[in-house]
C-alpha cells in the first residue's frame, strides 16, 4: 500500500523548529507537493482545547496542579485525536505530513523533564499510537541557553500582544530544560536513521537549506 511521508520537527522551545517547518512546507508546496501541517499539542478542535489546559500558565488556578502522569496522558489524548483525524488520513492519501512535535516531545519533556522515564512513555505510545513512527525527525538542538532566552522573550511579547499566555512550560527552570535536552540527545543516539540532529547555531537560511537537502534525499528514496 502506498503511504505518504511523515516528518516531525523536534527541539526545545525557542529552537527555531516552527520557523523551519513553515519554510519547508512553503518550499514543498511550491514544488507542487501535497503537504499537511499540524502542531502538537493542538491541530484538531479537541487538541486545541487540550493545548489550552496544558500550556496556559493560568489553567492550574482552576484545575489545581497538573500531575506529571496526567500531563502525559493529556499529551497522548491530543496525539490520538490528531492521528485519527489528520495524520492517518493524510498518510493514507499519500500526502507529506509535517508535524511540529510528536512522541519524542513526550519522551523528552515528560520522560526526561518530568522524570517519568522513557519506558513508560514508549509503552503508552505503543498502546495509543499503535507504534506509528515518523519516517524522519528533524531535531534542532542549538545552544540551550540561547533557545531558552529566545522562548522566554517570545512569550513575554505574546502575553502583551495577544493576551494569551502559553508559558506553563517556559516557566520551568534551567535544570528541567537540561534534562529535556539530554533526553533529546539520547533519542538521537538511539535512532540515528530516523532522527537528524542539527546542533549548530547557523543562520535560519543555512539550516533551512540543510533541512531541504535531508528531506529531498528521503522523499526521493
Ligand atoms: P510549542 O507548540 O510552542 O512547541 O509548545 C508546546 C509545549 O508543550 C512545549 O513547551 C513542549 C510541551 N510538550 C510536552 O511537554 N510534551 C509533548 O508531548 C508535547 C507535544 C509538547
Amino acid at each position: 500500500m502506498s503511504r505518504g511521508t511523515f516528518i516531525t520537527f523536534e527541539g526545545l522551545d525557542g529552537s527555531g523548529k516552527t520557523t523551519q517547518l513553515n519554510r519547508l512546507a512553503a518550499h514543498l508546496r511550491a514544488q507542487g507537493r501535497d503537504v499537511v501541517t499540524l502542531r502538537q499539542p493542538g491541530g484538531t478542535a479537541l487538541g486545541d482545547r487540550i493545548r489550552g489546559i496544558l500550556l496556559d500558565s493560568r489553567s492550574e488556578a482552576s484545575t489545581g496542579a497538573i500531575a506529571p502522569i496526567a500531563e502525559l496522558a493529556l499529551m497522548f489524548a491530543d496525539r490520538a485525536q490528531a492521528i485519527a483525524e489528520v495524520i492517518s488520513p493524510a498518510l493514507e492519501t499519500n500526502k507529506i505530513v509535517l508535524c511540529d512535535r510528536f512522541t519524542d516531545s513526550s519522551e523528552a519533556y515528560q520522560g526526561g523533564g518530568r522524570q517519568l522515564g522513557s519506558e513508560q512513555v514508549l509503552a503508552i505510545h505503543q498502546a495509543v499510537c499503535g507504534g506509528l513512527l515518523p519516517d524522519l525527525t528533524i531535531l534542532l538542538l542549538p545552544d540551550l541557553a540561547a533557545s531558552l532566552a529566545r522562548a522566554r522573550r517570545r512569550n513575554q511579547r505574546h502575553v502583551q500582544q495577544a493576551g494569551t499566555d502559553e508559558n506553563r512550560f517556559e516557566r520551568e527552570g534551567d535544570v528541567f530544560y537540561q534534562r529535556v535536552y539530554h533526553a533529546y540527545e539520547e533519542i538521537a543516539a538511539r535512532e540515528p536513521h530516523r532522527v537528524e540532529a542539527i546542533r549548530d547555531d547557523a543562520s535560519i537560511e543555512a539550516i533551512e537549506a540543510r533541512i531541504r537537502g535531508i528531506v529531498e534525499a528521503r522523499i526521493e528514496n
